[in-house]
C-alpha cells in the first residue's frame, strides 16, 4: 500500500487506512459552507505545524489578507508560518469569476479557449515555482469550481479539468482540490473530475425534521480500504471533526 499522509482531520485518518495516499490528488466536493475550505486548509496547518510538511494554497475565491485573518479565528496562523517559509499563498483570484465579468469587454486573449489554456498552463507554473521555493508537500487549490467558469463548453471544460489533474499530479504534493456541487443529494451526477483523481470525499448538510446535520463520506480513495459510511462532523473554533464510527445509515 501506498505511504499515507495524515490528513490532519480528527476522525478522517481512521477512515482512509491512516490518511491520504502521498503524492496524490484528492477532490474534497461540497455545497457552499459545507466547509471545504476549512478542512483544506486544516490539512495544510496541521502539516505545517505537527508534520513538518511545508504547504502552498492556491486560491480562486478569497485575497490573502482576507484568508489570513479568517483561519486565524481557528488559531492557524499562515502569515507566521510564511514569515517562517513554510508556506506561501497564490492568488489566482484574477481567474475566479468575478475577475471573469471584469474582463468580458476586455481582450480576446481571456476569451479564446487558447488563452484559458495559457492561463492554467502559466497558474501551473506560477505553482510549481511556490512548490519549489520552499520544498511544499502539500498543496490546496481552492476552489476548481471558479476557474471552471471559464469553460462553458462541457468538452472544453473536460480537457481543462483533466489537464489540471494530471499537471498537479505531476507536482508530487499530496494535494486537495474543492470544488462545489450545485446539487446535493445522496443521488447525484458523478462529475467528470472524480474519474481523473485518486480520492473523493463528499460534504454535505442533510435535513431531517427542521434539524440539519453534517455529513461526510469517503467515495474512493485508491490503494486503501476505506470506510465509506456517511458519517457526521462537526465545525467549531477547532476547525472540522469527523465522528467515523456515528453512522448516519448503518448496515443492519
Ligand atoms: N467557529 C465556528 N463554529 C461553527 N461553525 C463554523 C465556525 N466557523 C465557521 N463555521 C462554519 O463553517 C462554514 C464555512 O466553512 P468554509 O468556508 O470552509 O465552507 P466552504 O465549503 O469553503 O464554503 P464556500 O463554498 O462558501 O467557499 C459555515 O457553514 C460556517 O457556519
Ligand atoms: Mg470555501
Amino acid at each position: 500500500m501506498s505511504e499515507r499522509v495524515p490528513t490532519g482531520v480528527e476522525g478522517l485518518d481512521e477512515m482512509v487506512s491512516g490518511g491520504f495516499p502521498r503524492g496524490r490528488v484528492i477532490l474534497v466536493i461540497g455545497g457552499p459552507g459545507s466547509g471545504k475550505t476549512i478542512l483544506a486548509s486544516q490539512f495544510l496547518y496541521k502539516g505545517i505545524s505537527q508534520h513538518g510538511e511545508n504547504a502552498v494554497l492556491v486560491s480562486l475565491d478569497e485575497g490573502k489578507n482576507h484568508y489570513y485573518s479568517e483561519m486565524n479565528k481557528f488559531g492557524w496562523d499562515f502569515k507566521k508560518a510564511e514569515a517562517e517559509g513554510k508556506f506561501l499563498f497564490l492568488d489566482a483570484t484574477r481567474l475566479s469569476r468575478v475577475a471573469i465579468l471584469k474582463e468580458k469587454m476586455l481582450k480576446e486573449e481571456t476569451s479564446s479557449l487558447r488563452g484559458k489554456q495559457l492561463q492554467v498552463d502559466k497558474l501551473i507554473e506560477d505553482l510549481q515555482a511556490k512548490i519549489q521555493q520552499i520544498d511544499a508537500k502539500r498543496v490546496v487549490l481552492d476552489t476548481l469550481a471558479a476557474l471552471f467558469y471559464r469553460f462553458m463548453d462541457p468538452i472544453e471544460r473536460r480537457t481543462a479539468g483533466q489537464d489540471l489533474i494530471e499537471a498537479l499530479s505531476d507536482l508530487g504534493a499530496t494535494t486537495i482540490v474543492t470544488t462545489e456541487l450545485n446539487q446535493l443529494g445522496l443521488e447525484r451526477n458523478i462529475l467528470e473530475e472524480e474519474f481523473l483523481v485518486h480520492g473523493v470525499i463528499m460534504m454535505q448538510t442533510l435535513y431531517s425534521g427542521g434539524a440539519t446535520t453534517r455529513a461526510l463520506q469517503v467515495e474512493k480513495m485508491r490503494g486503501a480500504g476505506v470506510n465509506t459510511n456517511l458519517v457526521p462532523y462537526t465545525i467549531d473554533r477547532n476547525g472540522i471533526e469527523i465522528f467515523p464510527t456515528m453512522s448516519l445509515f448503518r448496515d443492519r
